[in-house]
């Protein structure tokens, strides 16, 4: 029996990687949780173009302005949908039952979607949405086959196709992408803003961690004044021992 449950703790997070990430190659990001400004950067970003068909229903607006530094009159002005007030979560624009109608799927909650697929998936997913004109909304993407979810930063990435070649057994893989017409930012810049995007939703998805940041801080500096003060009293003593 023991066994059994050792055995099942290593090999549940192992599947749950593997179902998580699928085989293709991840490009990794750079989350830093200290960057303030990447963070409201995300925080805009998700609030304008994700909250429309997403939730994040364990976010509230005013929660996240407390703790990236964002007023709640700018919340006001700039991210609050007719309605909406600073103390509520993040609540799709489009009912739930609408949206299974048009995309075939409801767009699952996007609280905890750092957590469950991990910063480098949701990157590469942002970042790998191609034009696809057998697909109902015209795009696809390379990690999530037959996604339901249009490209909905097209304009700012513009439209790439997709490049494939053969491995050795035959089989068709994704070789790169090629962008046929250029969006409003360049590729760094696109990929810059999805960093940001991405920075967010990792915040998003465990916000106690910036409160545990900022503990953590104020213990490291305890711990330096403590070693100071010790090292002093240890001179102290040991100078009428010699
Ligand atoms: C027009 C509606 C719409 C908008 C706007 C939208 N999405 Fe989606 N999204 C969907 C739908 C529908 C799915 C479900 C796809 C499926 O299961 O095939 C989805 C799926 C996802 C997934 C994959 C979820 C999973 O793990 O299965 C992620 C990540 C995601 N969306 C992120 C975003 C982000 C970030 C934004 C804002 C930039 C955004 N979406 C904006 C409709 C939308």
């Amino acid at each position: 029996m023991k066994k059994l449950i050792i055995l099942l703790m290593v090999v549940m997070p192992v599947m749950a990687m593997a179902e998580g990430h699928g085989h293709a190659a991840l490009d990794t990001v750079d989350v830093d949780l200290g960057d303030k400004a990447s963070l409201q950067n995300g925080a805009r970003i998700f609030v304008n173009y994700c909250v429309s068909c997403h939730s994040a229903a364990y976010m509230r607006y005013n929660r996240m302005g407390r703790d990236l530094g964002i007023p709640d009159k700018l919340i006001k002005k700039d991210m609050l949908f007719a309605g909406d007030k600073v103390g509520d979560p993040m609540k799709a624009v489009m009912p739930s039952d609408d949206a299974k109608k048009w995309f075939g799927t409801a767009p699952p909650d996007l609280s905890l979607e750092a957590r469950l697929r991990g910063p480098d998936w949701i990157y590469t997913y942002l970042r790998s949405f191609y034009r696809d004109p057998k697909a109902p909304s015209g795009w696809n993407n390379t990690l999530f086959e037959n996604v339901a979810m249009p490209h909905v930063l097209y304009e700012w990435q513009g439209t790439q196709e997709v490049e494939y070649k053969q491995d050795e057994h035959g089989n068709k893989i994704v070789e790169g992408f090629k962008l046929v017409k250029p969006g409003t930012m360049d590729p760094a810049e696109y990929d810059k803003n999805m960093r940001d995007l991405v920075n967010f939703m990792v915040y998003m998805g465990e916000p106690a961690k910036l409160v545990r940041y900022k503990i953590g801080a104020w213990v490291l500096a305890f711990l330096i004044v403590l070693f100071i003060v010790s090292y002093l009293l240890k001179k102290e003593y040991w100078k009428d021992v010699h």
